[in-house]
């Protein structure tokens, strides 16, 4: 539809529209840029409404995440946690972004995130809001069910909750999935045979990806289970280390007293799995600590 220029040596992008019949849209997306100044929004330098209509943004020489790896859980948790926070800062000023897809977000090597493309956003001021119809509103896989029939009579920041819970569900399998009545197939602890997603399914996808809006997370919500997870998923499965703070008193910092290797027999073959054991300079508690991260 619009072609994306962009010159990585000045660092700007141009967007420029190709459909004139389109520039309402257009303008929506240059209106809800300019209104938002965050980190992951990019900021627009010019623009003009008049054809041919066009915009230049700031240009990040970052892959969307369509084209990354399905990333290890911390990993994930810790994007999803900045996509968290761009969404909200938007919502807080009244912005829906009603698009959220992988191809329109643009991820750095450390979990940076930048949102674009708010072509379809709703502004929450608008007096129009009962009565707007809009042409398909998203993609298949992320759009919001209140949205299929391609009109919502209530817009909720909740369609983004929506889009954002299939968004992890990507992040961490790399699958896009079409329906949110999970089965025993598609639950991402099933999928990717890793028990410890069951967290996420269970605290996080079960109230993100639920049908109705009333019933799902605000994203606060979402975010304060991210962080949850995140912290059960860390203290868990990730190995201890030498500096880090005691998980019995939470106060003292751990001290290497030793490492070992073991040789174990778990169903089916045998392997050496390697500890270090570390002791609490405050409490003195003794922990054995796995040296690789079992997820
Ligand atoms: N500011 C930017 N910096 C780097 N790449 C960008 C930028 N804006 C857009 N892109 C790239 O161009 C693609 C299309 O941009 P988008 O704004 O989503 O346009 P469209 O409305 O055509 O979907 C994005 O998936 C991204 O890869
Ligand atoms: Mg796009």
């Amino acid at each position: 539809m619009r072609d994306l220029h962009s010159n990585t040596n000045e660092r700007w992008a141009l967007k420029r529209l190709k459909n004139h019949d389109r520039v309402s849209r257009f303008e929506r997306e240059i209106k809800a840029c300019q209104k938002l100044h965050h980190p992951g929004i990019a900021p627009i330098l010019d623009y003009s409404l008049s054809q041919p209509a066009y915009f230049v943004t700031k240009h990040y020489p970052w892959p969307s995440l369509s084209e990354c790896q399905p990333l290890p859980p911390l990993e994930a948790l810790k994007t999803f946690l900045k996509l968290c926070d761009t969404v909200a800062y938007a919502h807080q000023h009244g912005v829906v972004h009603r698009d959220l897809k992988p191809e329109n977000i643009l991820l750095s090597e450390n979990q940076d995130v930048v949102v674009l493309d708010f072509g379809l956003c709703y502004f929450e001021d608008e007096e129009h809001r009962l009565t707007e119809t809009m042409e398909q509103v998203g993609s298949r896989f992320f759009i919001a069910p209140e949205f299929e029939s391609g009109r919502a009579d209530v817009v909720t920041p909740q369609a983004d909750t929506y889009a954002l819970g299939k968004l992890l569900y990507f992040l961490l399998s790399g699958k896009r999935i079409a329906r949110e009545a999970f089965t025993g197939e598609d639950e991402l602890s099933h999928l990717l045979k890793n028990p410890q997603l069951l967290y996420v399914t269970e605290k996080m996808l079960a109230k993100a990806i639920t049908e109705h809006p009333r019933d799902r997370y605000t994203i606060p919500e979402l975010r304060d289970a991210a962080v949850q997870v995140k912290q059960l998923i860390s203290e868990h499965y990730y190995p201890g280390r030498e500096g880090a703070k005691c998980r019995f008193c939470g106060e003292g910092q751990y001290k290497k007293a030793s490492s070992m290797s073991l040789h174990v027999r778990v169903p089916g073959r045998e392997k050496n799995v390697g500890f270090d054991i570390l002791i609490c300079e405050h409490c003195r508690n003794v922990q054995w600590f796995n040296t690789e991260p079992s997820i």
